[in-house]
């Protein structure tokens, strides 16, 4: 948690950007995975803990931007509650934490929100994404559950997204924790690479890693040698040599802020030769990324480069053909590269997601692009200073693809289908990064996980550490 007057400061800004009307901010509640005393682990909602700072469940915030003052609402512990947890801190301490000092018990939070309905105030609420505050906020609005996301607040979503798009130092510093924690454990995963082992083990001891020193990871593990499932969970495999593995990992700082990295690695700890033209063909596709950030240019532009240079890269290797700005133009590079260079990331890995992608990563300038791949690209918009993305290009042989375009002889004008069937069993390779805007460039985020070849093979094979 932050000092008070972070979150003092940040629900006055956001007063001042929303105007009038009432703001419900919901806690999060715990969620049972079995029963309802077995609880999934406690994660609080993103947009609670950035102007509510309190990591406990059952607790409501809500700003009074007509009355100018913020409350919180949430129930003081009973000896039962003791009995079972453990003493407690006041709800009259944790909200004074947070420099809130108006508290109320939960109870009285529905009398709160009838009366300004009655008044006729604006109500204002993000989308929920979880059931139990979905039924929350319909009893409390009297709108049947399912009809709820209709009435979501855009002047507060817009508002919100303004602040938590622009990193502070403070959250900066919370973002390289993550990043060091990720860092080792992308390096322990290198270390790990040998034949024989279970992905499960290697899956388990990094995801130790993030438990061990942060909140645990910002988002479920893909560590797979079928890279080529671009959200592959699955990690029932025993390393064989040669096979590339992809792990894409993240850990959560203890202050909740994520790092999200993806490295790709020799089996055994020697790159063919295949593998390393490919490699090297994303490597340049994340510099030029990384180069090419900086305020003022859009991301989407940023992407299409790092297309061209995919693109460009499959051509000398005669897997793509003809010219390379016209098969980026079709979304031909979409075969091998069907995801966008990135997103958002802050409190949540895919920052503000919960508050719809296209409030996010677009805005009036710059739309979407409505076109299989680049459609997937989640950050769009021009950069500024304190944004915080990530620049992950990816290249992958994906089987069902390959069969559907070549069936349908899709942008066959630009693509050497004959040669891409003898990389089916390739897998993937994709190489992510986490960087800041900063005034003049951007600058990656931690100590970058290594990523140059050689210098991959050599932690793999035991060489370096
Ligand atoms: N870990 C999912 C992603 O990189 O967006
Ligand atoms: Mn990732
Ligand atoms: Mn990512």
């Amino acid at each position: 948690m932050f000092n008070k007057e972070t979150y003092i400061q940040r629900r006055a800004t956001l007063r001042s950007k929303v105007g009038s009307g009432l703001i419900l901010i919901p806690g999060n509640q715990e969620s049972p995975m079995n029963y309802p005393q077995n609880t999934y682990h406690f994660r609080q909602d993103s947009t609670f803990l950035y102007f509510f700072g309190l990591d406990l469940p059952g607790m409501f915030g809500v700003i009074d931007v007509d009355n100018n003052h913020d409350l919180l609402y949430a129930n003081d512990v009973d000896i039962e509650d003791i009995i079972w947890m453990g003493p407690q801190k006041s709800i009259a301490e944790q909200a004074f934490a947070i420099g809130v000092d108006v508290t109320a018990p939960l109870e009285k939070l529905a009398q709160t929100v009838e009366r300004a309905i009655k008044a006729g105030r604006r109500i204002h609420f993000t989308p929920p994404y979880r059931a139990e505050n979905q039924f929350l906020l319909s009893d409390l609005l009297g709108i049947k559950a399912f009809k709820i996301k209709q009435y979501v607040s855009l002047a507060l979503i817009q508002a919100i997204v303004s602040m938590r798009s622009v990193k502070d130092a403070e959250e900066i510093t919370e973002i390289e924790r993550a990043c060091a924690i990720g860092y080792e454990m992308h390096v322990t995963a290198m270390k790990m690479a040998k034949p024989g082992i279970m992905e499960q083990q290697i899956a388990g001891a990094i995801e130790g890693i993030a438990l061990s020193k942060g909140t645990g990871t910002s988002f479920p593990t893909i560590l797979t040698q079928n890279g080529e499932t671009l959200h592959n969970h699955n990690h029932s495999f025993a390393l064989e040599a040669g096979r590339l593995m992809i792990v894409d990992a993240g850990a959560e700082s203890n202050g909740h802020y994520a790092s999200d990295f993806t490295r790709t690695i020799p089996v055994g700890g020697k790159f063919s030769q295949q593998q390393k033209d490919i490699y090297n063909i994303v490597l340049a596709a994340n510099d030029k990324g990384f180069s090419l950030s900086k305020p003022g240019v859009t991301y989407q532009s940023v992407h299409l480069q790092a297309a061209r240079v995919i693109a460009s890269g499959l051509k000398e290797l005669g897997l793509m053909k003809g010219d390379v700005d016209e098969a980026v133009a079709c979304g031909a590079h979409a075969l091998f590269f069907p995801h966008g260079l990135g997103h958002m990331m802050g409190l949540d890995v895919h920052d503000m997601e919960d508050y719809g992608q296209i409030h996010v990563g677009y805005d009036h300038e710059v739309r979407p692009i409505d076109q299989f791949g680049t459609a997937y690209l989640r950050m769009g918009r021009r950069l500024e200073p304190g944004f915080v993305i990530t620049n992950e290009p990816g290249i992958y042989f994906i089987p069902a693809l390959v069969e559907k375009w070549e069936k349908e002889q899709i942008n066959a004008q630009f693509i050497n289908y004959d040669k891409v069937r003898s990389y089916l069993g390739f897998g993937g390779i994709r190489l992510e990064d986490d960087i800041l805007i900063t005034d003049n460039g951007a600058r990656l985020l931690g100590n970058r996980v290594p990523i140059d070849p050689a210098e991959v093979e050599a932690i793999v094979a035991g060489i370096e550490s």
